[in-house]
């Protein structure tokens, strides 16, 4: 299938056109770079041997992704553009509205003129907000959301829901089909080492901030809260390789081929990992030590977050395949080989 990848050159774009390529797919990349480097997708074009055709477009300018979308004939567009800093949406709340918002409307407007009405969504497990229960089911109610990132998921779920809907009760001949995939915590980094995830400044994620303290750039990591209820007081979460994130993509398009409607789709592991967990098993896969000091909690965190992915395997096929070793060792063989991300 041809397909469009927005955000393609970020850190589940760049994996995700590596799994689509190997799975015969023919791919085109567009994004306006605020958050990634093309030296990204030249390393994936040395992976797979296969040139991306790359468009440098900002998904809110409409004549600009028109051109794109109006000359190749799309299959499918599967959407990760958006700003996702959990933090700094709550200083830049108008940024993320409008990067996150209007950049989605404008794209799903293109895509409906242009006639290429399937679409795969980069949501997140952020909009169950505090589960009621885990593991969490796609079943499961949407929490409140407590920054602006968390609820631009939200809305742009109920957007595309809504559209979806309007096809349907007006017997439209060729109504959208959507796919809402809610990642839990991705981490790790293609085999090769040489691309993975590359914050801006201090990370506000585990795991980078973990590579960052072994690799020497950060002096201690530090532990938000040890008082939680949970096996070992610290935050549980599902963390879940990135690369077999990017093959739930792949997998999704046959909900796209069989004219799912709406489908929504947990992509996690099933398995939640504390804090502690984490370190340990970083430090005993790598041999290198992450000195820590508890701190502490951080605003707006929960005690445990853990997916039920059974739905995904029922439906699609697909489970990941990797475990907490592999994301420990992939993620810090990139920073290892790549200490100041794609700086080259
Ligand atoms: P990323 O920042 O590495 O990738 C996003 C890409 O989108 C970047 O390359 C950026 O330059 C591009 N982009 C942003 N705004 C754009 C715009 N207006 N026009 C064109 N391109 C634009 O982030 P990621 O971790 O790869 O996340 C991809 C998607 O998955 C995002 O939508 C994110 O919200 C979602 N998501 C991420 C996580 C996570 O923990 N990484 C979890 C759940 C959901
Ligand atoms: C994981 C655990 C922290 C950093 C975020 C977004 C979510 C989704 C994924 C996009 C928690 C603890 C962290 C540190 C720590 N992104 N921690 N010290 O908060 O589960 O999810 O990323 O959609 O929307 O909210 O991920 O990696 O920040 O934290 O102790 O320096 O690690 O308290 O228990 P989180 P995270």
């Amino acid at each position: 299938m041809k397909i469009l990848v927005t955000g393609g050159a970020g850190y589940i774009g760049s994996h995700t056109v590596i799994e689509l390529q190997a799975a015969g797919h023919d791919v085109v990349v567009v994004d306006n770079l605020v958050n990634s480097s093309e030296i990204a997708l030249k390393r994936v074009e040395k992976i797979t041997g296969k040139e991306i055709p790359f468009y440098k477009v900002d998904i809110r300018d409409r004549e600009s992704i028109d051109r794109v979308v109006h000359q190749f004939k799309f299959g499918c567009c599967i959407h990760f553009a958006g700003l996702k800093a959990v933090g700094e949406s709550v200083f830049l709340p108008w940024e993320y509205y409008n990067n996150n918002i209007t950049g989605t409307l404008v794209l799903l407007d293109v895509l409906k003129k242009n006639s290429c009405k399937n679409i795969i969504f980069s949501s997140s497990a952020t909009v169950y907000g505090n589960p009621a229960v885990v593991p969490i089911t796609e079943e499961c109610p949407k929490g409140e959301c407590t920054n602006p990132y968390g609820q631009t998921k939200s809305m742009l779920e109920q957007v595309m829901m809504d559209m979806q809907k309007a096809d349907v009760v007006s017997s439209d001949p060729n109504p959208w089909n959507i796919v809402l995939l809610r990642y839990f915590n991705p981490i790790g980094a293609h085999k090769s080492g040489t691309i993975g995830e590359n914050p801006n400044g201090v990370p506000n994620n585990l795991m980078p901030y973990i590579t960052q303290v072994a690799v020497g750039k950060l002096e201690r990591l530090g532990i938000f809260g040890c008082d939680y209820d949970t096996p070992d007081g610290t935050g549980v979460r599902d963390y879940i390789h990135v690369v077999d994130l990017a093959r739930g993509h792949v997998k999704s398009l046959k909900a796209i081929e069989e004219k799912c409607g709406v489908e929504i789709f947990n992509l996690g592991t099933g398995v939640g990992y504390s804090v502690l967990d984490v370190v340990k098993a970083f430090e005993e896969e790598n041999g290198v030590k992450v000195p820590y000091v508890i701190k502490e909690r951080r605003a707006g965190d929960i005690a445990e977050c853990y997916s039920d992915p059974s739905k995904a395997y029922e439906k699609l096929g697909w489970k990941a395949e990797y475990g907490i070793v592999e994301m420990c060792r992939d993620s810090w063989k990139w920073q290892k080989n790549n200490p100041n991300g794609f700086e080259e």
